[in-house]
């Protein structure tokens, strides 16, 4: 099994990768998460990959802090030097963390985790791992908010869906597309609830989950 994913994207001479899905992405995620997000406090983002979004979101919600992390070092440079180039104060340094082992922060470090395009390239076993680690790193009344494309039961929500889940199997065989049920058995088992789910453009979703 490959270990990780990386997104396809450019890279300028002072470091910053540019992925074009989340140039899509980033004006409709930034609505949607108006409404889901806290008000205050701090978001621990996973996986954020380029940094492009670290860098939007920190800045379209200047009161709340900022704190990306990915699992590889390259992506970590990238988001650093997204950091350093949008001068956004409440960004942070990213963090390095690997959804399947233990997270570098204590219980209570955020009031939301969010991670964007990520589950569907990871096995199971990591997304049961991922609600865990975020359970420990929030404080009570917290939420998990995850996007991106997800199974309904055991329907595709396109021919393109299906294509792409299809090719990402092919690939490594214990990865792939997972149902909004089966997330949310696994957001369950680490005592999270159902608070919303948000069709977003693309057939994606954003799921959000609270503590109680
Ligand atoms: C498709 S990209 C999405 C990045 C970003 N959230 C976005 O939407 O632009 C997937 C990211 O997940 C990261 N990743 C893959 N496996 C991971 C793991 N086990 N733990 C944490 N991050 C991981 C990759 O390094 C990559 O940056």
């Amino acid at each position: 099994m490959a270990r990780h994913i990386i997104q396809q994207a450019d890279e300028a001479a002072d470091g910053r990768r540019t992925a074009p899905a989340a140039l899509r992405n980033s004006g409709p995620l930034i609505e949607a998460l108006r409404r889901r997000l806290p008000s205050e406090g701090r978001v621990l983002e996973v996986a954020s990959g380029t940094g492009q979004h670290a860098a939007a979101f920190s800045e379209a919600f200047p009161d709340l802090d900022w704190v990306p992390s990915d699992v590889d070092p390259g992506q970590r440079q990238s988001i650093a030097a997204w950091r350093r180039s949008s001068g956004v104060k409440n960004l942070a340094e990213p963090l390095a963390i690997d959804i399947s082992a233990s997270w570098p922060v204590g219980q209570g470090f955020a009031q939301a985790v969010l991670t964007v395009n990520l589950l569907h390239l990871v096995p199971e076993t990591f997304v049961s791992r991922f609600f865990e680690e975020a359970r420990s790193a929030l404080s009570s009344g917290g939420r998990v908010i995850v996007y991106g494309p997800f199974l309904r039961g055991s329907s595709y929500a396109s021919e393109g869906d299906r294509a792409f889940d299809t090719s990402l199997r092919a690939r490594d065989p214990t990865i792939g597309y997972k149902s909004v049920e089966a997330v949310s058995e696994f957001a369950g088992a680490a005592g999270f609830s159902p608070l919303a789910n948000d069709a977003m453009p693309a057939n994606n979703l954003l799921l959000t989950f609270n503590l109680p």
